[in-house]
């Protein structure tokens, strides 16, 4: 039976490049099953920490017939799944601090693999900061708009790379994204209106400037290549 994924997990599926598969916290399992159908991938190691959601991923593989390329596995973050066991590993869904500590059990444990593709519903920063400690770079660092909502989208492969603090804050390419430049003009603006009625507030001092260092740093850029 074919399936539809939103806009959200089209973007995901669309980084992974044909091979093995590990979805972590894979829930309903559609993306590793819209990964076989496709001929995106060849093996799917579905995990999850919550044994209710992998029985939703086991019967969608059992009712489609692809059990046998889809093995489903109980447990926290990489540790069902072995060293290299897969050539790209997707974490979808998960708040950016509990990707990150996937990550850094994963090094911890001596466990290595060719791609991530990752997709934080929060904190980004805290999983560009953890994939920088595993020896990744950063190739894709975007974002897909999905009912109204913004997500991350990151691909990495096996290789060194520096970030400085604003891009690991808005993202390795935030210069050149005009995505980026128009929603930070438009969250500049808010911050500042919040930041007259709560002049106090040194959280909002703090945004304020960052974004006005972010955007600076895009028209010096913009001045550069004129
Ligand atoms: C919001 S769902 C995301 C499902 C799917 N990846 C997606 O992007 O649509 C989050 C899933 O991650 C699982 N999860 C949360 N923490 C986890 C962890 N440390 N290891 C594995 N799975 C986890 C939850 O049980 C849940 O099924």
């Amino acid at each position: 039976m074919p399936i539809r994924l939103d806009q959200r997990l089209s973007a995901i599926a669309a980084l992974v490049d044909f091979g093995s598969v590990a979805d972590i916290g894979c829930d309903h399992g559609k993306l590793g099953y819209y990964l076989l159908g496709t001929d995106r991938a060849k093996y799917v190691v579905a995990t999850d920490i919550s044994a209710d959601s992998l029985s939703k991923a086991r019967e969608l593989a059992f009712e489609n017939g692809v059990s046998h390329l889809m093995d489903v596995r109980l447990g926290d973050g990489l540790r069902p799944v072995r060293d290299g066991e897969v050539d790209t590993v997707v974490i979808a869904g998960l708040g950016g601090d509990v990707i990150s500590e996937i990550l850094t059990a994963a090094k911890d444990d001596g466990k290595s693999f060719a791609h991530f593709v990752l997709s934080p519903n929060t904190h980004p920063e805290k999983a560009r900061r953890a994939l920088l400690g595993c020896g990744h770079r950063i190739i894709v660092d975007d974002e897909v708009e999905c009912a109204g909502k913004r997500y991350t989208l990151i691909k990495t492969e096996h290789g060194e790379d520096s970030l400085d603090e604003a891009q690991i804050l808005y993202g390795k390419f935030f210069e050149t994204s005009d995505k980026f430049t128009r929603r930070a003009r438009g969250e500049l603006e808010y911050k500042r209106a919040l930041l007259e009625k709560n002049p106090s507030s040194e959280s909002l001092a703090e945004k304020v400037r960052s974004l006005e260092y972010a955007l600076s740093r895009i028209r010096g850029r913009k001045d550069e290549d004129k």
